[in-house]
């Protein structure tokens, strides 16, 4: 799968822009704060429908313009595809594909892969459980786009759920509380099911990678909030029932799916609390490549990856196993230093100073 063109109307720091882009690797240089990652998150967008760092789609719109227009042109094996968004201030974003138009996350989900890869993830496996189940997310609606409607619906009844655990003490229905746990032990059931079974083979190729970057061994373990020993509707339905009085006393639910984390383990140590840096830096580069390979073993095509300002982050043993890894995959890559990629015949570079693009070649 590439992308092979982007225009951007309007968008960030960017007025009018068109780029074309080389289906193996983008290199994308200049000095800091000039629109380098303003571009991948352009990407980015098309794949997950929404930016890996904006809060809001407000912020992606040009300062003083009243909308953004963005147009991606990207292929698979099978079709050519063009997407169109258009951000507009105070509305809603439209999107399309080939003159469908995209109402749901999950129907866009079905279309551009993208594998992203940036410095905020370096802290990943030390980081917040919150950032690891965000990884998760992210990764299952992309090979699952089903995922992402039970996730939607499970987030729409636990807020309800939890306004009503917020009420109980001040006279709130306390029989509604048995209705929500049900819709949520049903939807945990799914969304339990298919994160131990993405873990598991997440682990499959995480492992492997890490060994031919470090040689060290590394486990993934799902880790849920509800431990029981069968995950089925009933089982969970009567685990949250147990445990209603705790938390109508700590008015929060405190068990769930939005609680679940995952371990990594390299060297059979928790790398939460032992792993070094250059320990974190090989198991979240092995995480990223897994995803990647993942996607591919499912869908045939391998995703575009992003790799945002982490040449610098990685050391030459690192950087030149994942260069042979990405070698005829289409890669974008932003960078202040050209002297961290290297170049080939196929490598397509692009100078970005203040919202404006040259490119050579
Ligand atoms: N909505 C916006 N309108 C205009 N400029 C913006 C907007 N959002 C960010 N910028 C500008 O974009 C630049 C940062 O772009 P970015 O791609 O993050 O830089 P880098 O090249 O370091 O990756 C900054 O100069 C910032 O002021
Ligand atoms: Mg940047």
């Amino acid at each position: 799968m590439y992308i092979s063109s982007l225009s951007l109307m309007n968008f960030r720091n960017y007025e009018n822009q068109k780029l074309s882009f080389s289906p193996y690797t983008n290199l994308i240089y200049g000095d800091n704060a000039q629109g380098k990652t303003n571009i991948l998150e352009a990407l980015y967008l098309f794949s997950q429908g929404r930016s890996h760092r904006a809060k809001s789609d407000r912020e992606l719109i040009r300062f003083d313009s009243q909308s953004a227009r963005l147009k991606l042109r990207f292929h698979d094996s099978e079709r050519d595809y063009t997407a169109l968004m258009q951000l507009i201030r105070g509305g809603r974003k439209s999107i399309s594909i080939n003159h469908i138009p995209i109402t749901k996350l999950s129907m866009l989900m079905n279309y551009l892969n993208i594998v992203m890869f940036s410095p905020e993830d370096l802290s990943l496996i030390k980081g917040s459980p919150a950032a690891r189940r965000q990884f998760i997310d992210s990764a299952v609606s992309q090979l699952y786009p089903s995922y992402l409607i039970s996730l939607t619906d499970y987030y729409k009844a636990l807020s309800q759920k939890s306004s009503l655990l917020k009420s109980i003490k001040r006279g709130g229905d306390r029989n509604m509380l048995s209705v929500w746990n049900e819709q949520l032990a049903k939807g945990a059931a799914k969304i339990m099911r298919q994160r131990r079974e993405f873990i598991g083979i997440l682990c499959g190729f995480a492992s492997t990678v890490q060994k031919e970057i470090s040689g060290e061994e590394l486990e993934v373990y799902y880790v849920p909030s509800i431990r029981t020993s069968s995950e089925d509707e009933n089982t969970l339905f009567e685990f949250l029932e147990a445990h209603s009085r705790r938390e109508i006393e700590f008015h929060s639910a405190l068990y769930g799916i939005q609680r679940d984390d995952i371990n990594v383990f390299i060297n059979r140590n928790n790398a939460r609390i032992f792993a070094s840096q250059g320990q974190q830096r090989s198991a979240t580069l092995a995480l990223k490549i897994a995803q990647a390979e993942y996607i591919f073993s499912e869908k045939d095509e391998y995703p575009v990856l992003l790799l945002d300002d982490i040449m610098s982050e990685l050391d030459i043993s690192r950087r030149t196993y994942l260069a042979e890894k990405i070698r005829n995959k289409q890669v974008f890559i932003t960078s202040t230093d050209t002297d961290l990629v290297k170049s080939t015949e196929q490598t397509k570079l692009f100078y970005v100073k203040n919202g404006t693009v040259h490119q050579d070649g």
